[in-house]
């Protein structure tokens, strides 16, 4: 762990901090985060993916007044990049999502707070001056979720991003080997009221998985609950099925954000950016799509946004910044970011967002006159 607030000469790249996190974070916490679930195929699939991917050049466009600003549900965010959701992030700095919310807040990026963030949903909304969204796990005891709710619109949460695709953690054999644990004095510290469930003990032959775990899970009729007993618009995270979005869309949700959970949760799902055109065919523009997972460079978030994405969440790599440099190295990797995808935007010939489409991306299939 850091505390330290200087970012090293040379540090030009994401990549580079992650190199750096790595020799300054503990094995514990390295375990948990850059780790993925079981073999960590997806995980490697959503860097294969964008790497894969090739963009069409354009030269000569007319790029004045260039703009990188986009419209996200009632907000006008200066670029689409956002802060992703990740949990206990004192494992990294003592100042945790504080130092996270005031390094986005001074870049003008929102960020997305996680349920099991190690501060208070009211702590980090005082830090914040760039909005905040508030990412949800739904709990077996739906009065203790609605709480949660409640205190998210009370501290002027600007959404709801209710994560779906871990109604049971994944299968983390790194954090095994690792023998990874949360150190005693880090917690889900929103949680901290949550009623433990009587549970009677299991049957001979009965899952621990299913009997135990998935006990009380939401499904879709708890989803669109939600939607009709909030005003925030209420996005769902981790969709990877056309069918899934289908039913998300029938729920009246605001918004959809392509995901694997940066590989962690099952494994074998397709690279998040692969899912993608399929999940924007079937929504067709009905509500805006984001997606998050392996973006690491400003290239792959022109290339999101060219396979239907409004926007993109960034993972690991804020995390690897806040251990560096705490809320300045959280503001450095969002602004190499946006200096990237800036440049991406200008090389193809894209003045705005909207300019943004599937013509940015080589196609060796494109026919030899056109
Ligand atoms: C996560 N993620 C996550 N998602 C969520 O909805 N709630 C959470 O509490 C967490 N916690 C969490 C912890 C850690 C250590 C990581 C790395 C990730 C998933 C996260 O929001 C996002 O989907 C992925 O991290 C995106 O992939 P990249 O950018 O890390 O490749
Ligand atoms: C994770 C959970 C907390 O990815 O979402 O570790």
């Amino acid at each position: 762990m850091t505390s330290g607030h200087d970012i090293p000469p040379g540090t030009v790249s994401l990549a580079d901090y992650e190199a750096l996190a790595r020799t300054r974070m503990g094995e514990n916490a390295w375990a948990y985060i850059a780790g993925g679930s079981a073999d960590e195929l997806t995980m490697r699939w959503n860097r294969e993916a964008f790497d894969r991917i090739r963009l069409e050049g354009r030269v000569l466009r007319e790029m004045t007044g260039a703009t990188t600003q986009v419209e996200l549900l009632g907000l006008t965010l200066p670029y689409p990049i956002l802060v992703a959701p990740v949990a206990f992030q004192r494992l990294v700095h003592p100042d945790g999502e504080i130092a996270a919310a005031l390094g986005a807040s001074a870049l003008g990026a929102a960020m997305v707070v996680s349920t099991l963030a190690s501060f208070t949903i009211e702590d980090i909304a005082r830090a914040a001056t760039a909005p905040l969204w508030f990412q949800l796990y739904m709990h077996y005891d739906r009065g203790f979720t609605r709480t949660l709710v409640q205190r998210a619109e009370a501290a002027g949460y600007r959404a709801l991003v209710v994560t779906v695709d871990a109604s049971v953690s994944g299968l983390r054999n790194r954090q095994q080997r690792a023998g990874f644990r949360l150190p005693e004095d880090i917690a889900a510290v929103n949680l901290a009221d949550l009623p433990q469930p009587a549970k009677p003990p299991l049957g001979p032959g009965e899952s621990p998985i299913f009997r135990g775990m998935l006990d009380g899970a939401a499904t879709w009729r708890d989803i669109a609950t939600l939607v009709a007993s909030t005003r925030l618009p209420v996005l769902l995270k981790g969709i990877i099925a056309p069918d899934d979005a289908r039913a998300a869309l029938d729920c009246g949700v605001a918004g959809l954000i392509v995901s694997n959970h940066g590989g962690r949760t099952l494994d074998t799902l397709p690279a998040s950016i692969d899912a993608l055109p399929r999940i924007a065919d079937t929504v067709g523009g009905r509500v805006p799509l984001l997606l998050d997972g392996g973006i690491r460079r400003g290239t792959d978030v022109l290339k999101a946004l060219a396979f239907g994405a409004r926007a993109v969440l960034i993972g690991r790599p804020c995390v690897y910044g806040l251990t560096v440099a705490g809320g300045a190295g959280v503001a450095h990797v969002l602004s190499l970011l946006r200096a990237e995808f800036e440049m991406a935007m200008a090389l193809t010939g894209c003045a705005s967002v909207a300019d943004i489409d599937p013509a940015a991306i080589w196609s060796d299939d494109r026919p030899l006159h056109s």
